[in-house]
């Protein structure tokens, strides 16, 4: 009658995987309430931690719910309740979490007919009502957990990719709102083959490496020639953040999903720690607000 989960933030992108690749962090998300009622139908009662619509059909997680009933009706409705633990507009897949958060704690009050795949495609809806573009790397991320390929979005498909037991991701977070559609809209339309071979050969190069748990091959693959030069601008002090992180260790770094969060992974504790302080002094220095996490991938 009564479900509280939590559903995470995600990296998306992770350098070279555009639009492919996403992971899941395991320190912040959003807590989630869900209601068996009698009243059919689905009501959001209470929404906290950021401004976002109650009516169902314009709210990310309210939108999946309502799909989902839709295609599984039942003789009962669903309140729910969302307290958001980071921003939207961050770059942590916030409306992500909202919507797979919904698609996996709807489910549970179905009985459980949908696999985490086909509750992929309904979360996608939650990313289409609060983004406008279908994309699945967060949502896919939160729903698996750990590290996923996008590897085909017609028909959907997702990969679940091995975890290197070390590995650690610091997000940090700058104060500033930046939207998936500005991000999206100064993105090039058309890329030079040689700069797609690059791009392609890194994917495999960093797929390879969390195979076989190779972190110089990861590290030598964390690069992205098209998206990242395109929207960093977007992102306060990009470029000394990154190269703080890389001087503190960092196995690679780059913008997190649409921005403005940039992300470093990092093998270990240790360096994470160092990576985490040394990104909190060069932000200090610049004199601007932000957040920061550090994580395991999970
Ligand atoms: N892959 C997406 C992007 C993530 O970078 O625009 C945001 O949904």
């Amino acid at each position: 009658k009564y479900l509280k989960i939590f559903s995470p933030a995600t990296v998306a992108n992770v350098s070279c995987g555009f639009d492919s690749l996403g992971l899941a962090i395991d320190s912040v998300g959003d807590e989630m309430t869900f209601t068996k009622t009698e009243e059919k139908g689905v009501r959001i009662t209470e929404i906290t931690g950021a401004n976002l619509p109650l009516n169902a059909k314009e709210n990310a997680a309210g939108a999946v719910a309502l799909a989902m009933l839709e295609k599984h009706p039942v003789d009962f409705g669903i309140e729910m309740t969302m307290h958001k633990g980071f921003s939207p507009g961050s770059g942590l897949g916030s409306s992500a979490a909202s919507a797979a958060g919904a698609a996996f704690g709807v489910n549970q009050f179905l009985g459980n007919p949908f696999s985490q795949l086909e509750l992929t495609k309904f979360a996608m809806i939650g990313e289409e009502t609060a983004c406008g573009s279908a994309i699945a790397d967060n949502v896919s991320a939160a729903i698996y957990g750990g590290f996923v390929l996008v590897r085909s979005y017609e028909p959907l498909d997702i990969i679940k990719i091995p975890v290197p037991t070390e590995l650690r991701v610091v997000a940090i977070h700058p104060q500033v709102e930046v939207k998936t559609k500005d991000s999206r809209d100064v993105l090039p339309k058309e890329v030079p083959l040689k700069s797609a071979i690059t791009q392609w050969a890194n994917l495999a190069g960093l797929i390879s490496g969390l195979h076989t748990e190779n972190y110089e091959l990861i590290s030598n693959s964390l690069t992205d020639i098209i998206v990242e030069p395109a929207r960093k601008h977007l992102i306060p002090h990009f470029d000394v953040v990154k190269s703080e992180a890389l001087k503190a260790g960092a196995l690679g770094a780059g913008i997190s999903g649409a921005g403005p969060t940039i992300f470093a992974l990092c093998k270990g504790d240790t360096i994470a720690n160092d990576v985490f302080a040394s990104i909190e002094n060069a932000y200090k220095n610049i004199k601007i607000d932000f957040n920061m996490h550090r994580s395991k991938i999970n």
